[in-house]
């Protein structure tokens, strides 16, 4: 069987942080998935299918290899998700320790219900400090964000107001 990892977040919008994650996460497993999610926790600036083409843009820009896929989870369980793929291991980068954190009881959960274990990614030192929020805010208020994102996403972010 393949050896699918699954990439999950809210990636509103996706970053070349994320973008950095994803495509060296593609040379340790055969494929990766990209999952974009709807979070009910957070308000999404990008809708979900305004999201999933931003992805399909950058990924297309950077020149991303073919064995990366994007694709939404709308409601449900992401072990359940990755479970009925047959996938391998769910992808999550980390930036800080507060990312860790964050992201720490959420593999124990997704671990506890499925087995499914999750590999982390350090950012590269360069986009250690990028987020979707941040590049929201500066984007929001003027700022040349095009260092952070690219320029599909660069070009969404005009004209969205903070
Ligand atoms: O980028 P985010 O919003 O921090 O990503 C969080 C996300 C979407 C990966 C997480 O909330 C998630 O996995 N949601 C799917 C629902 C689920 O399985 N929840 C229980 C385990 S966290």
């Amino acid at each position: 069987m393949t050896q699918l990892a699954i990439y999950p977040g809210s990636f509103d919008p996706i970053t070349l942080g994320h973008l950095s994650v994803l495509q060296r996460a593609a040379k340790v497993f055969e494929s990766v998935e990209l999952l974009i999610v709807h979070n009910p926790s957070k308000k999404p600036t990008f809708s979900l299918a305004q999201r999933v083409e931003l992805a399909k843009a950058s990924l297309a820009e950077v020149g991303a290899p073919s064995n990366i896929k994007v694709s939404t989870l709308e409601s449900g369980l992401l072990v359940e998700h990755a479970q009925s793929l047959g996938a391998k291991a769910i992808i999550k980068g980390f930036r800080t320790a507060s990312d860790i954190e964050y992201e720490l009881p959420m593999s124990q959960v997704n671990r506890d219900l499925s087995g499914i274990e999750t590999v982390f990614l350090a950012a590269e030192a360069g986009f250690g400090f990028v987020s979707s929020s941040l590049v929201r805010e500066v984007a929001s208020l003027g700022g040349d964000v095009s260092k952070y994102v690219t320029e599909a996403v660069a070009k969404a972010l005009q004209g969205v107001s903070k």
